[in-house]
């Protein structure tokens, strides 16, 4: 767990570093921790880490959310990635690649027609990396500032 905390507190440094202005000073170790818990005992949520010499330097949460039908869009079952992250030191070697490919084949396996995701457009090499993958984007949510 403690792991797994160190790689969202990674993973909210980069957001929190380049939009002060849209996250909060400081992750909420206690209410991430329960985040955490909660999602292992979801029976339809995936949890995988990636080790290296017995460290965990990586991970990839999240689970299957079905989008019902609305009046334009088809019913669709995704398995929603709500967190990929890789250790600094680990990055670059296809942690997430492989990370990804584990999800896919989750997803695949329960009839899931795509694994989907959504990343803040300030994050270039997430971006980069989802595009290396084949990610494509869907739909974009567009804010004008006021
Ligand atoms: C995004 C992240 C998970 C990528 O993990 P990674 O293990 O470094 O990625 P991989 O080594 O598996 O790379 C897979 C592909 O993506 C490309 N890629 C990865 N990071 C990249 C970057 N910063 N810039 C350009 N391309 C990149 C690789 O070149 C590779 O492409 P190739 O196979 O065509 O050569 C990692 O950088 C990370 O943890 N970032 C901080 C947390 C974060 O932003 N998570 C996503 C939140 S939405």
């Amino acid at each position: 767990m403690e792991a797994i905390l160190g790689l969202m507190q990674e993973a909210f440094a980069h957001h929190q570093t380049a939009r002060p202005d849209l996250f909060v000073a400081a992750l909420d170790l206690a209410a991430a921790r329960q985040r955490i818990e909660a999602a292992f005992k979801r029976a339809d949520a995936f949890n995988f880490l990636a080790e290296a010499n017995r460290a965990v330097v990586g991970q990839a949460r999240g689970a299957l959310s079905v989008v019902p039908a609305g009046l334009f869009n088809r019913e669709r079952k995704l398995a929603w990635v709500e967190e990929i992250v890789v250790a600094r030191q680990a990055r670059m070697g296809n942690v997430g690649r492989k990370l990804m490919e584990r999800v896919a084949g989750w997803a695949r396996d329960r009839g899931a027609q795509a694994v989907a995701l959504e990343v803040y457009a300030l994050n270039a090499s997430a971006r980069a990396f989802y595009q290396a993958l084949g990610f494509e984007p869907v739909r974009l949510r567009l804010e004008y500032a006021l």
